[in-house]
């Protein structure tokens, strides 16, 4: 690594904890709060895989360990293969947006600026269910 490199933002914002702790928030509040439960209900039963791999993805993108983007295809290839509409692209965006804010302590420009670009990445994945397995081939 180069010395004069500047901080990560994953380090910047107190690292693999806080990423955990906006993983776990994200999904806790789709288990909990209604707003959310069509996207809820397209998850597994058991969230705790999930739970594991959006902290390893978002623990990359911010900077941080890479296991996650080197294991295999990457975050929009892998989204292909579910029927996102506007709407649960916005159901997503919103819960991250509140998993974020609650992070009392993170700095406020990354806070701003991860909230941004997954809002961003959110609605670039939908695809109104195009490539779901049963969708017409012709639509
Ligand atoms: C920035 C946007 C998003 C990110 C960063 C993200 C991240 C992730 C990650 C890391 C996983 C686990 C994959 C793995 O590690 O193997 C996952 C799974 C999943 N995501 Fe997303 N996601 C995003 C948006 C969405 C949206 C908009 C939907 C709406 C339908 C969605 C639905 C799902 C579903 C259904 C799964 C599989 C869950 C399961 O098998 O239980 N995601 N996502």
């Amino acid at each position: 690594m180069n010395a004069a490199a500047p901080p990560s933002p994953y380090v910047r914002i107190g690292g693999a904890p806080v990423v955990r702790a906006i993983a776990n928030r994200f999904y806790d509040l789709l288990e909990q709060d209604a707003a959310y439960a069509e996207l809820r209900a397209l998850h597994a039963a058991d969230l705790g895989p999930v739970r594991h791999g959006l902290t390893l993805f978002l623990g990359g993108w911010l900077g941080g360990p890479r296991d996650w983007f080197e294991r295999g295809p990457c975050i929009m290839s892998l989204h292909r293969a579910f029927p996102i509409t506007p709407q649960l692209a916005d159901q997503w965006a919103l819960a991250m947006t509140c998993a974020i804010a609650d992070q009392e302590d993170m700095d406020s420009d990354i806070a701003d600026a991860m909230t941004q670009a997954m809002g961003h990445m959110a609605r670039g994945m939908i695809n109104f269910g195009l490539d779901a397995p049963g969708a017409s081939a012709a639509a």
